[in-house]
């Protein structure tokens, strides 16, 4: 499968930023096959960034970084997942920033449940506030809080439609860091996030694709995207720097 790099771009560009932005990414993705992107804008960039990408790319898709459950209604400064069902994908839910936000497991479960709803590929974060891996040690409490999202967050998915769901492992002292969790430290965890999938889904969970965040850049991304068990990463500040972004996807593109 081919790996899949999302940008967040968070609320870092302004409007003109984002045109500028979005200008470079297509430009230099043009040539580059082999990987699955996606670009979530701050959602009021949303439509002039697409209109301003003009004729698509097959292996780029938008999404949003946040989505409302409820399909419409009396819910103000929101967008729901039924009102981006033709402009994005994919939809970034429970990322950190929006759970140190107030957001809880129910309702970023429901808010899975809605991306489902309108066809739209929920890409659950899920991670630990504090280190939980030294050298062989696990600290049970921070991994609980983990296993706690997971579950909580896919409570309404049902195994029919477990393989539309992407999980983006995301320790949370990783995120604008500059201090990324190692590979190998990544991988224990991706290990055992695909268990606990398999636990309530079987070999269904096998098609899951997870993912790494946290502090990616072009200088480490391939140490990651060379392991068949990372399916691709979720990138942040290296998102908005066009060159940047387009090395990480170009790695991605040449890991066979
Ligand atoms: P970062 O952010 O790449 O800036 O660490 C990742 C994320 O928050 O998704």
């Amino acid at each position: 499968m081919k790996k899949l790099i999302v940008g967040n771009w968070k609320m870092y560009p302004t409007l003109s930023d984002s045109i500028v932005l979005a200008g470079s990414v297509r430009s230099g993705l043009e040539g580059i096959g082999g990987v699955q992107v996606v670009i979530a804008p701050p959602i009021s960039w949303l439509v002039p960034v697409i209109e301003h990408w003009k004729r698509s790319l097959p292996n780029v898709h938008f999404g949003a970084q946040n989505i409302w459950p409820d399909d419409q209604g009396a819910f103000t400064g929101e967008v729901s997942a039924y009102m981006l069902k033709h402009m994005v994908k994919y939809a970034i839910v429970g990322h950190s920033e929006r759970r140190n936000a107030g957001e809880d497991d129910d309702l970023i479960s429901r808010k899975v449940s809605a991306c489902l709803r309108w066809r739209i590929k929920p890409i659950l974060c899920v991670g630990e506030t504090r280190k939980m891996i030294s050298g062989e040690t696990v600290d049970q409490n921070e991994w609980r809080k983990v296993s706690k999202q997971l579950s909580e967050g896919l409570s309404g998915v049902k195994k029919d439609s477990i393989d539309d769901i992407v999980i983006a492992y995301e320790p949370v002292w990783a995120i604008g860091s500059s201090n990324p969790a190692t590979p190998e430290y990544c991988l224990k965890v991706v290990e055992r996030i695909r268990s606990n999938l398999k636990d309530k889904y079987g070999s269904a969970a096998d098609m899951v694709q997870i993912l790494y965040g946290g502090s990616v850049e072009s200088s480490n991304a391939a140490e990651y995207l060379r392991h068949p068990e990372i399916a691709g990463l979720l990138v942040g500040g290296a998102s908005v720097k066009a060159k940047e972004f387009i090395n990480i996807c170009r790695a991605a593109s040449s890991i066979k």
